[in-house]
């Protein structure tokens, strides 16, 4: 069974709940890291912490949302090894996983109404890889990210 784990802060609070509930219906195993109410927070603080999560291998992918899905997947990138896309329609959302390899989906919960956020997180979750061409590019990120000089070549 694949294993997500998902956050968000306060403004994306309903949201997380509600693609919570998504994912276990739909099968999946979920890590909830919070946040638990309304009450304001800092998005890094869930942002990394998924993002964490996702590099330690706890789980397969991650997902993130707080207001505009911006704040979040700003922080969860930050994270070594993670790979997230802020994705406010299926479309970008498919490619995110295709062309990038994404491991961490962001959503705005002040952008995307709770239907449409559902049918994000179903393309992005069916969606595989391509590799081939698409693999040199993220393998470049990665080697700067490691700080190879030559990442380039
Ligand atoms: C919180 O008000 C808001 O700034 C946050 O949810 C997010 O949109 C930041 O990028």
């Amino acid at each position: 069974m694949e294993v997500i784990a998902i956050g968000s802060d306060h403004a994306a609070f309903e949201l997380k709940e509600n693609i919570r509930e998504f994912l276990i219906e739909s099968g999946y195993k979920v890590i909830d890291m919070g946040t638990d109410s309304s009450r304001s927070v800092d998005y890094p603080d869930f942002g990394i912490a998924v993002g964490e999560a996702v590099s330690r291998g706890d789980c397969d992918r991650g997902i993130v949302i707080c207001g505009t899905g911006i704040g979040i997947s700003i922080s969860a990138n930050k994270v070594k090894g993670v790979r997230a896309a802020a994705c406010s329609d299926p479309y970008s959302a498919r490619l995110s996983r295709e062309h990038n390899n994404a491991n961490v989906l962001a959503l705005g919960a002040r952008i995307v109404a709770p239907e449409y956020a559902r049918s994000i997180v179903r393309e992005w979750l069916d969606a595989k890889f391509l590799g081939g061409r698409h693999q040199k590019r993220i393998q470049k990120i990665a080697r700067y990210e490691s700080g190879d000089p030559q990442w380039k070549q």
